[in-house]
């Protein structure tokens, strides 16, 4: 079912779309564009719009679009290569059926892979179990409460400490420390005589697995307190830890029947839990969360408890963690784990039951948490104070979808903050929904194409949040229209300017299509775009009308909005770093930061 990329992109240049469409949809010229009754929802007055410059359709009733592929493959409720196939048919093109032999060599390297990773996760248990130098590590695992079944379960092993020893039972297996390289279970020596050493040594090895349980990477810790604590194997074709959750393979199950899965930071943190009987819990290999992790998560449940370890590293990934999941739609409740820092220690000193007690009373909505995390910042006792923890607070109820749920917010910040609940509701009421809400209000304004509504575009507050992500939109929409506005952004404010990962994906397809200098058709991203939200944020921008007068204006005031935010932030950082300086009684940090500081101004 191979199709090279070459072959796709000359079955959709041969496919004209309002050619192909107009098989299944009567269509009628309006402007430059055509419109007819959507095929996908029912519908009276016609919202169905196929771009021929664009080579895009949209409907903005329901929300559907894409380009001639993504058409063919709703209509006919079929896969992506099949509506190749269908469309290269219909274009008298021919896909050949040969197998493909860039695809049976990857195989057949994959499956190698597999292999070695087996082999290497069997070396380092075996010397855990069995070697004399492993002695102290033993005794490290003991000491930390882990039963001799757990290390057997979780495949436990240790790294000796010496440059060559997996190397050399490796290559007595016959495998070349080239592949074992590529792996990153060996580095290649880079001073004196050429050769490769062992990249874990001295080390506790926890291997990772994918779900379905195979190895496909390593996590090393240090016995004492050296750094760094943890090495992990690199990224290679089978190590993404982006898209990996440790322990999934061992927690989908138990996270399917109770319906939730708890989010902790580290491995030890999911084996005790897993030990102590609590099943339903992964950990996201570090702090950053990924939409990909997400993902993976959400195939067994919606409803997810992050329980991240209680230092500032640790809320900073919650509130990241949190806002991700939220877009994916997932419940999400956050714990803050209280005296001891991390699940395991809590586990270790408290038990299992009081563990679950916790989870149980103690998770959050994101509102509460940040409530309690204000809470510690200002002092309520002041009215200044006060303003300070609700204007912390209340951008998190503004973006809650749940009117009782936000009700609910809302009476509770007014209780813990001594305030009436109307004053709240108001002030909640003031703050304008944040773009990924905003958009879904937006799209039911058919007619906005209609009238040169520049409501859509140009119209920017400014100095918050919101100003920012609309200008952001704003770009993107003129950027899709028209490469040469791709261009002078990127020169001005580069091209990862979005806080949004799904702008962010888009215009670095954008940034591909330009410096491999194909032809600049954004109808191609939605081909080569892997990201399902990426793609719905497309959807809804590609076809939005754009301002014919004051262009170059808007594109000014735009990027100048992306600056100045980008500008408060630094300040805003600088200034918790003086802060922190004034603690530390660090005069001379606080001088250089009051310079710096200053430079912005
Ligand atoms: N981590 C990492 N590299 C580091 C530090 C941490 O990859 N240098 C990742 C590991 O996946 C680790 C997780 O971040 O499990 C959480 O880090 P931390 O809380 O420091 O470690 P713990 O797993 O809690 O380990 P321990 O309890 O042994 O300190
Ligand atoms: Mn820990």
């Amino acid at each position: 079912m191979f199709i090279p990329e070459e072959v796709i992109d000359e079955v959709r240049a041969s496919s004209d779309i309002i050619n192909v469409v107009s098989d299944y949809v009567r269509l009628r010229k309006q402007g430059n564009n055509y419109v007819g009754l959507c095929p996908f929802h029912s519908e009276k007055t016609p919202s169905f719009m196929v771009s021929a410059d664009k080579q895009i359709f949209r409907c903005f009733g329901c929300g559907e679009g894409g380009n001639v592929i993504s058409f063919i493959m709703k209509w006919e409720k079929i896969s992506f290569p099949e509506a190749v196939r269908f469309l290269a048919n219909r274009a008298g093109i021919t896909i050949s059926e040969e197998e493909d032999p860039v695809k049976n060599a990857r195989l057949k390297e994959l499956n190698e892979a597999y292999e070695i990773n087996e082999l290497v996760k069997d070396f380092y248990q075996y010397i855990l179990a069995n070697h004399p130098v492993a002695g102290e590590a033993r005794n490290y695992l003991k000491k930390r409460g882990l039963t001799e079944e757990t290390i057997d379960k979780f495949q436990i092993g240790f790294a000796p400490p010496s440059w060559d020893g997996l190397l050399h039972f490796l290559n007595k297996k016959g495998y070349a420390p080239e592949k074992l390289e590529k792996l990153g279970v060996v580095l290649a020596r880079s001073k004196g005589k050429p050769g490769f050493y062992d990249r874990f040594r001295n080390r506790v090895m926890f291997p990772i697995w994918d779900i379905r349980g195979k190895v496909v990477g390593f996590g090393g810790r240090v016995l004492d307190d050296g750094v760094p604590k943890y090495l992990n194997s690199p990224e290679t074709i089978l190590f993404n830890k982006s898209h990996l959750l440790y322990g999934i393979n061992k927690a989908a199950e138990s996270i399917r029947r109770e319906d939730q899965a708890i989010i902790v930071e580290g491995y030890l943190d999911v084996i005790t839990c897993h030990q102590a009987g609590i099943s339903n819990v992964v950990a996201s290999l570090g702090t950053a969360f990924t939409r990909e992790q997400g993902k993976l998560l959400l195939r067994y449940s919606q409803s997810v408890i992050m329980a991240y370890d209680a230092d500032a590293a640790g809320v900073h990934a919650t509130m990241r963690g949190w806002q991700l999941l939220d877009d994916l739609g997932c419940r999400v409740r956050v714990v803050s784990i209280p005296d001891g820092k991390d699940p395991d220690e809590f586990i270790r000193t408290h038990g299992a039951d009081e563990f679950l007690q916790v989870v149980r009373q103690g998770a959050q909505t994101l509102s509460e948490f940040n409530t309690d995390r204000a809470l510690e910042k200002y002092d309520m006792a002041t009215l200044e104070g006060k303003f300070k923890i609700a204007s912390e607070v209340i951008p998190s109820i503004t973006n809650i979808s749940n009117e009782i749920e936000k009700n609910e917010a809302i009476m509770r910040l007014a209780q813990r903050l001594h305030l009436s609940p109307e004053a709240v509701r108001a002030e909640v009421e003031k703050k304008p929904r944040t773009a990924r809400n905003t958009w879904s209000k937006r799209d039911k304004i058919t007619d906005a194409r209609n009238n040169n509504d520049n409501r859509v575009l140009g119209q920017i507050a400014s100095g918050d949040e919101d100003a920012r992500s609309k200008a952001e939109e704003s770009l993107l929409v003129l950027m899709l229209n028209d490469s040469n506005i791709f261009l002078k952004v990127k020169e001005e404010i580069g091209v990862h300017f979005s806080l949004r990962q799904e702008y962010l994906n888009i215009v670095n397809l954008l940034n591909e299509i330009v410096e491999n200098e194909l032809d600049y058709q954004p109808a191609v991203l939605f081909d080569r775009l892997q990201d399902e939200s990426a793609t719905q944020v497309l959807k809804r921008l590609i076809l939005m009308e754009i301002p014919r007068e004051n262009m170059n204006q808007v594109i000014e005031d735009c990027i100048r909005t992306v600056k100045e935010d980008e500008i408060r932030k630094k300040r805003e950082e600088l200034l918790k770093r003086m802060e922190e300086a004034d603690k530390a009684r660090d005069q001379e940090l606080r001088k250089q930061l009051l310079l710096e500081y200053s430079k912005l101004i």
